[in-house]
Order: C-alpha cells, then structure tokens, then sequence
C-alpha cells in the first residue's frame, strides 16, 4: 500500500493499488466488442482474451492490439489456455450460444448453463480472487448456475443484468425528451429478457421525477417530450424488443452490450461503487429470495457492494416478482 504522505504509512482511499488485469471469457462479436470498449475507456490495462478457437482469440487479440498506440496505455493478448487468465482481477464470461433470429433469451439455457457449469472451476483456479462478471445468455440463469458451480460468495459473482437494458431506456428517453441521456436516472429491473419491468415510478430526469415531466417548452412555443402512459409504454416496449430486433438486422448485438460490460468493469476496478442494475443473488429483496436478478446495486472492487431499496409501486412489485417467478421455473429445469 503507498502510504500518503502524513498519513504515517496508513492506506488513504478505497484502494490502495489501481486493480488493471481483465480476462475476457470468449472471443466472439460480444467478447472482442467488450475486450475493445475496455481498452478505449482506460478500463484496464491488461487484457487477456480466452476462447478454445486459438485462431479466432488470436487473430482478435492481435487486430485490437494492432490499434494499441491510440489508447490509454495497456496490453492485451489472447490464446486458447485458460491459463492466460491467471490473476485476473475482473474475468468476464461471453462465452455462449448467440440468438437466434426470434429465440427469447431463456431459450438458450439448455446450451449455455452446461457450458458456463463445465468452465466456471478452471477459471476460479487460476483467477480465486477475480470479480466474475457473467454475460452469457440467460444472463439470470447463467449468474445462478455459476454462482452455484463456483461456491464464491454472491458479491464476487454477478451477472450484467438490465444494466444494457437501463442503457437503451435512458437513450430512448433522452430522444423523446431532449434532455441528455447521462441525466436521465432511470432502470430496468427484472429479468434481462421478456419479463424485466421499467422502474417508473422511481426515474428522475434531472431532478424531476419522470412521472412528473411537463415536456419542456418547443421551437414553436408548443411543449414537447411530455412523457404520458402512451409513451412510457411505447418506450417500455422498445426496450424489451430492441435485441429481437437487432438480431434480425445484422445477427446478434455487440457495441451497447461491449460498452455496458465496460462500465461495469470500471466500477470494480477503480472502486467507483456505482449504481449499476446488475443481476445478483436476492435474498429477501422486497420478499423476493433465491433468485438472480436485476435490482439497481452499488457495484465496486469486492463486486456487489449492496443492492438499493428501491421504492417500487405495486405494479412494480408484481412485475418483479412475475420476473423471479419466470426465471425461478426455468432454473428448476436445471436442477439449479
Ligand atoms: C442484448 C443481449 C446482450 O440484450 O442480451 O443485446
């Protein structure tokens, strides 16, 4: 620990070393897109990609690397031996089937959990102290499944959850209201996938309550971006929709969902204890237990910090609970 001068050799701040290694867990589109955002944002200085196709995390890591000179400092490189992991701080886990055109995100557990289950021990050996951050589809159910093939504590193990989906709300917001997105506190929680629910009641533009949104005055004196049932339906509904319909134009996402992953890596490396709505072991939130899923948390170096207590109204409520209740059944299938 560097002592701060004065201090008589105490550690003064959060952390007293800058964590810097991420593994990234496949070197698919979602994995290199989130390796590449990581290394834009300055969110580590090492990077180290594992898939088992060495060709593919090669040549991925050798054409990020090829670009090293225009980013913050950092190295980054790739190979198909877990071992490339080792030490890790962060390691994040891309590694899954992608959806297909139509395919809901709970679909794809029969592929994903098996998998998550057979790479989640080797990855904890050579990388104990890591902060897993789970992305593989069902996200929920994955977080759940490797939560409880690892035996790491809940904080260490999370899932990224609605914080995309939080993303694509506030951008839709910010289009409709004209404010930016980046003041637009608003989260999706639930389940990342068909059930999760918009947190209305909660959401503040600036400092004004969403549900309290005047619009705001327009070029033509008219008023603009008023935010009525209508709308807040309609936005709802986009955001539910918006990996359907991305997939169905070019195959699968990657850029949004590279950049959320890459916030959240910030968040435990440097210790930022954000608020970021990632999917995490529930216990009695709201009466709601033994379930994955997304509530906004406090995310820093030990990974989950602590979940918030939100204030949800009874829709809401119910929502949340229709989530736990869809994602519960599908665990089942899997004896999880
Ligand atoms: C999406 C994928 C990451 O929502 O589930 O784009």
């Amino acid at each position: 620990a560097e002592a701060d001068a004065g201090t008589g050799g105490a550690t003064v701040g959060p952390t007293a070393r800058r964590r810097s290694k991420l593994a990234v867990v496949g070197a698919g589109s979602v994995g290199a897109t989130m390796a590449y955002a990581a290394l834009m944002r300055g969110a580590a200085r090492h990077v180290a990609l594992y898939d088992i196709n060495a060709a593919k995390v090669e040549a991925e890591a050798l054409d990020i690397g090829h670009g090293i000179q225009f980013m913050p400092m950092a190295q980054i490189e790739g190979s198909d031996d877990i071992a490339v992991c080792a030490d890790a701080d962060v390691v994040v886990v891309t590694a899954g089937a992608k959806q297909k055109p139509g395919q809901s995100r709970l679909d794809l557990a029969e592929a994903t959990v098996g998998l998550v289950r057979s790479i989640l021990p080797g990855l904890v050996e050579v990388a104990p102290d890591a902060v897993y951050v789970m992305v593989t589809n069902p996200v929920d159910i994955v977080t759940y499944a490797a939560l409880k093939t690892s035996g790491l504590p809940p904080h260490q193990l999370f899932g990224s959850g609605t914080v995309l989906d939080s993303s694509r709300l506030r951008y839709l917001l910010a289009q409709h209201t004209g404010v930016a997105a980046q003041n637009i506190h608003a989260y999706i929680a639930g389940e990342h996938g068909d059930t999760e629910i918009p947190l209305w009641s909660s959401a503040m533009i600036g400092s004004v309550p969403l549900l309290d949104w005047p619009g705001m005055p327009g070029a033509d004196g008219g008023v603009e971006g008023r935010l009525g049932a209508a709308d807040r339906e309609r936005i709802a509904h986009e955001v539910v929709n918006s990996a359907y319909r991305i997939i169905a134009g070019k195959g699968a996402t990657n850029y949004a969902v590279g950049l959320a992953g890459s916030r959240i890596i910030e968040a435990v490396m440097n210790d930022e204890r954000r608020v970021l709505p990632v999917s995490s072991l529930l216990t009695d939130y709201r009466g709601i237990s033994d379930v994955c899923l997304s509530v906004p948390s406090v995310v820093g170096r030990h990974g989950v910090e602590g979940t918030l207590p939100v204030r949800l109204s009874g829709d809401e409520l119910d929502g949340l609970q229709r989530s736990a209740e869809a994602l519960r059944e599908v665990a089942a299938r899997f004896g999880l």
